[in-house]
């Protein structure tokens, strides 16, 4: 064959992208890029100075990646080390540790962040995100259930995955689906794919899951002042069952927030007369 012709196709085939890693320190984001470029977990902590750069190969489909990883340091210390490595990522890794919800509650920070450091050339849009859940092998700490990390990344048309660096759980399986997802978005000129749009459940849906899920009673629940009539408690029971009756919704958690508001009712109705 022409070589330059055998160039050209290899060119075609090779592509080369660059991701990054975000979230609070200490929850796992070197450790997960270790477990899946070295095989091997490190119990030790040791934190990332400001940045650190390392670069794998990986075979997606007929295509060589090369895959240029930034992994950042969470530490707020080192926001003016990192801050300078958000531009031209085409993924980017969000952890979180399952057993400490502030560095969950973080993540909308982290994207904050992002924003703020790419300017005018943000185009969230066109990125790639997976959401980890992290050290999930520790399951007696554990404080962030799965439904509540998976609504939160798909409601926000995120990939999501339980992972654990020290067991290697999930972690193969999150940066397949990871640079998947990086080369059709590749190879669909920049821009994510529909399929990767789509989320499949409605904003208000995962909002009153989230309400649901944070209501302090039963009144709170059903969204109805304290003393309703049972007229009001049946109406706003059948909005809120029409919203997430299983059968309709598939938002993570449904099942159980439509539980709850039918105990909710239940229990509002044996006192009201
Ligand atoms: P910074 O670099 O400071 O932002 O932290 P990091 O997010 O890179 O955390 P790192 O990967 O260094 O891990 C922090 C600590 O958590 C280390 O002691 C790890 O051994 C431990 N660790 C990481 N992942 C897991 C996991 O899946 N399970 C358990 N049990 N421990 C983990
Ligand atoms: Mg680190």
């Amino acid at each position: 064959m022409d070589t330059n012709v055998q160039k050209r196709r290899e060119n075609k085939k090779s592509l080369r992208v660059k991701v990054i890693s975000l979230g609070n320190a200490e929850v796992g984001k070197s450790c997960i890029i270790k477990r899946y470029c070295e095989k091997r977990f490190v119990p030790k902590y040791l934190a990332t100075i400001g940045i650190d750069y390392g670069v794998t190969k990986v075979q997606v489909r007929d295509r060589e990646i090369k895959v240029n990883i930034f992994d950042m340091a969470g530490h707020p210390f080192f926001y003016e080390v990192r801050n300078e490595f958000y531009k031209d990522s085409q993924g980017v890794i969000l952890v979180y540790d399952v057993g400490l919800r502030e560095s969950f509650d973080a993540l909308d920070s982290w994207l904050t962040e992002m924003k703020q450091e790419m300017g005018s050339q943000a185009n969230m849009e066109n990125i790639i995100f997976v959401v980890c859940a992290n050290k999930v092998d520790l399951t007696k700490r554990r404080v962030v259930d799965e439904s509540e990390g998976k609504l939160w990344a798909e409601s926000r048309g995120f990939h999501y995955f339980e992972t654990s660096a020290q067991s290697g759980e999930g972690i193969n399986e999150m940066f397949q689906a990871f640079f998947s997802s990086i080369t059709d978005m590749c190879e669909n000129g920049g821009k994510k794919p529909t399929s990767e749009v789509n989320v499949g459940f409605t904003k208000e849906q995962a909002d009153t899951i989230r309400r649901i899920r944070n209501s302090k009673d039963s009144w709170d629940m059903l969204g109805v002042k304290p003393g309703a009539t049972r007229e009001e408690v049946n109406k706003a029971y059948r909005k809120l069952a029409v919203l997430l009756h299983p059968d309709k919704c598939v938002a993570p958690g449904s099942e159980d927030a439509f539980k709850a508001v039918v105990n909710a009712r239940t229990s509002l109705l044996k006192n009201i007369n």
